[in-house]
């Protein structure tokens, strides 16, 4: 993860996504749940993908490339499940991130992020449904943990491992994270390199 992350492409369909080249690691989830916050704080560029304390900022597909020597790429996603975006609109991001997430062969690994306030709700299971339907091979990741008390977060973390075992394509053990004291990004950049590199 050593060096710049620049933005590269922005994609509004999949017809218009960026030639595949190297391997692509996706972040998606429910809106406002930190996905964008999370690739800043993996890179270490607060400004790299954009924020918002408003759901529905991300409104494409975005990708950021590393170091001509990382090899691959990181997707940032717009949210699902935000019930006060119009109608149409939430039903265009639905489809482009389920189109993208069954049709992509560079897709080396997808991480579903769950807020560890809430925990798997209907919306994502419908996402791991897809993922496991699609065999592409993903890990939880909850966020904000800086949020709950580390009970409730115990919790969490074995009611979410419970639900995962009927989801043949998930990776077993999840990752717990806050993007605001960095607590988990050691893990999961270890883990996410060594997905592209074995
Ligand atoms: P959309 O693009 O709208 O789908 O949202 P997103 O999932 O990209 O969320 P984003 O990163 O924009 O963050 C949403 C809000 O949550 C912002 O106000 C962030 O500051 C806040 N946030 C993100 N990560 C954390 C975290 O680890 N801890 C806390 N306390 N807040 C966070
Ligand atoms: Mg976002």
């Amino acid at each position: 993860f050593a060096g710049d992350w620049r933005f590269i492409w922005a994609s509004p369909s999949v017809e218009t996504l960026p030639p595949m080249q190297g391997l692509e690691l996706a972040f998606v989830g429910r809106s406002n749940v930190g996905k964008s916050s999370l690739i800043n704080a993996l890179t270490g560029r607060s400004g790299l993908a954009r924020t918002s304390h408003t759901p529905g900022r991300t409104q494409e597909l975005i990708f950021f490339e590393g170091p001509p020597d990382a090899g691959f790429r990181l997707v940032d996603m717009p949210g699902y499940g935000y019930a006060s975006a119009p109608k149409t609109k939430i039903a265009s991001w639905t489809k482009l991130i389920h189109q993208y997430l069954q049709g992509r062969s560079t897709l080396a690994r997808v991480y579903v992020l769950i807020d560890s306030r809430h925990g798997l709700k209907d919306v994502d299971q419908e996402v791991l449904t897809t993922l496991d339907k699609s065999a592409v091979s993903y890990q939880i990741v909850l966020t904000k943990a800086d949020q709950v008390k580390a009970s409730e977060l115990a919790e969490r973390v074995a009611a979410t491992s419970e639900a995962l075992r009927k989801h043949p394509a998930a990776f077993p053990e999840l990752v717990v994270t806050s993007s605001r004291s960095a607590s988990g990004m050691p893990e999961l950049r270890a883990a996410m390199i060594k997905v592209v590199t074995e």
